[in-house]
């Protein structure tokens, strides 16, 4: 089998995650190619080291350019934040490397059109990471919804809430610097919405925004840990947060459905909660990714007076990626949404066969939520 020797830059949330997924895709997909976890890379050499040690990468690097420059690197895993994805996907391109990229794709329009004409100029496959399209019960509803079975669209109603900053004290990481992070759960949540929305419903033609700031100024962060970061430990002062704190969006799709999509850090109790309803003329679907095996799903045709949103366990053999794992019933997590977008991106390198989503779908997603951001400057409906 070919053997594709991996680089991945980033090693803390995403780059554990991915980590995971370069492991376990050959075991439970079998993969056309396999992956050798050759090179790890991060700013601080101790800390890459113990990364590379405990999840098998056969070396360490602290400078990224030297890993996308190796002439024995086939895949550039982009794992760090994403005001870095545009420079290190245009050098890994030029260098001949497939990319393995996480979302949001870029900082802005122009650069995502950059990332986009380098990897189609340089013949790389591109992927770019958002992974709730590869949850069996999505892929199910992405099925359900192309075979016909809720008819015509009217609806799309999605929020993605999270609260881990409605303390004050909360420090300032790089996730609420507009330099490092670009824009708030607009950028970062509202990402992934807007893809889950085009991968379902279609392309978007029309938006009108709204952005919220709660909390203006916070504790200087020394650098981000992974997991749960202790509030006000620095000392180090206090900072502005430069990117927004909540951001809501009205949609219309080429199609002729319209859309909503609510995205916020400060909805308390809500620890990673994607939802999205799809409405259609003969019924309709609902996901909440915190019970992520689960699909709702209202058939308008059924019988009158017993008619009702019934639950899919989408755990079945015939449910997309789930006969590669366990038994009905046996339900699956967060983690193997990355190990199917592994297994996938490997045996389109394998076959040269395409992959979605990838830099052309993250360049519509760019444009949608820019428009969104320009929409709330200029308290004015954007065109597409
Ligand atoms: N797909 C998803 O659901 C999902 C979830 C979380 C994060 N993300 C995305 O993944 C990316 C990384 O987020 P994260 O949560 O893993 O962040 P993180 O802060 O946990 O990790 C970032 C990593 O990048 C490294 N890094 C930063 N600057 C670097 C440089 N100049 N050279 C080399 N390494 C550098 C850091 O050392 C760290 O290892 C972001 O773009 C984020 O939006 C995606």
């Amino acid at each position: 089998m070919k053997r594709v020797n991996v680089g991945i830059i980033g090693y803390k949330f995403m780059g554990r995650a991915h980590s995971n997924a370069w492991l376990k895709a050959p075991l439970f997909f079998d993969t056309k190619a396999q992956p050798v976890l050759k090179a790890a890379c991060g700013r601080h050499e101790k800390d890459v080291a113990a990364f590379a040690e405990k999840w098998g990468w056969e070396e360490v690097e602290t400078d990224w350019r030297k890993v996308v420059e190796r002439d024995d690197i086939d895949i550039i895993d982009i794992a760090t934040p994403q005001y870095l994805h545009h420079e290190i996907a245009l050098a890994a391109a030029r260098a001949g490397k497939h990319i393995f990229c996480e979302k949001p794709m870029a900082m802005d329009t122009r650069q995502a059109e950059e990332m986009l004409q380098a990897c189609t100029d340089n013949k790389v496959t591109h992927y770019l990471n958002h992974n709730y399209r590869r949850v069996p019960a999505v892929a199910l509803a992405k099925q359900l919804i192309a075979s016909g079975e809720i008819g015509t669209i009217y609806h799309w109603r999605c929020a993605y809430q999270q609260d881990w900053i409605t303390d004050p004290e909360f420090p300032l990481t790089w996730q609420l610097r507009a330099e490092t992070a670009k824009a708030g759960p607009q950028w970062d949540l509202n990402s992934h919405c807007v893809d889950l929305a085009q991968y379902l419903i279609g392309g978007i033609t029309e938006v009108t925004a709204m952005v919220a700031d709660f909390i203006k100024t916070r504790p200087l962060a020394e650098e981000q840990q992974t997991g749960n970061l202790k509030a006000g430990a620095s000392g180090l002062g206090t900072g502005d947060v430069t990117v927004e704190d909540a951001a809501l969006m009205m949609v219309r799709f080429r199609n002729g459905a319209v859309g909503s999509f609510e995205a916020t850090r400060f909805a308390n109790g809500r620890k990673n909660r994607l939802t999205f309803e799809v409405y259609g003329s003969e019924g309709s679907l609902a996901f909440d990714l915190e019970n992520l095996n689960e699909l709702k799903y209202y058939d308008n045709r059924g019988k009158a007076g017993m008619k009702g949103f019934a639950t899919i366990l989408a755990t079945d053999g015939s449910h997309p990626y789930v006969e590669r794992w366990w038994p009905a019933g046996h339900i699956i997590g967060y983690e193997h949404t990355f190990v199917h977008a592994v297994a996938d991106f490997l045996d389109a390198i394998a076959t040269d066969g395409p992959i979605a989503p990838n830099f052309e779908t993250g360049l519509e997603t760019i444009r949608v939520l820019e428009a969104g951001l320009q929409s709330a400057a200029q308290r004015k409906t954007i065109f597409l």
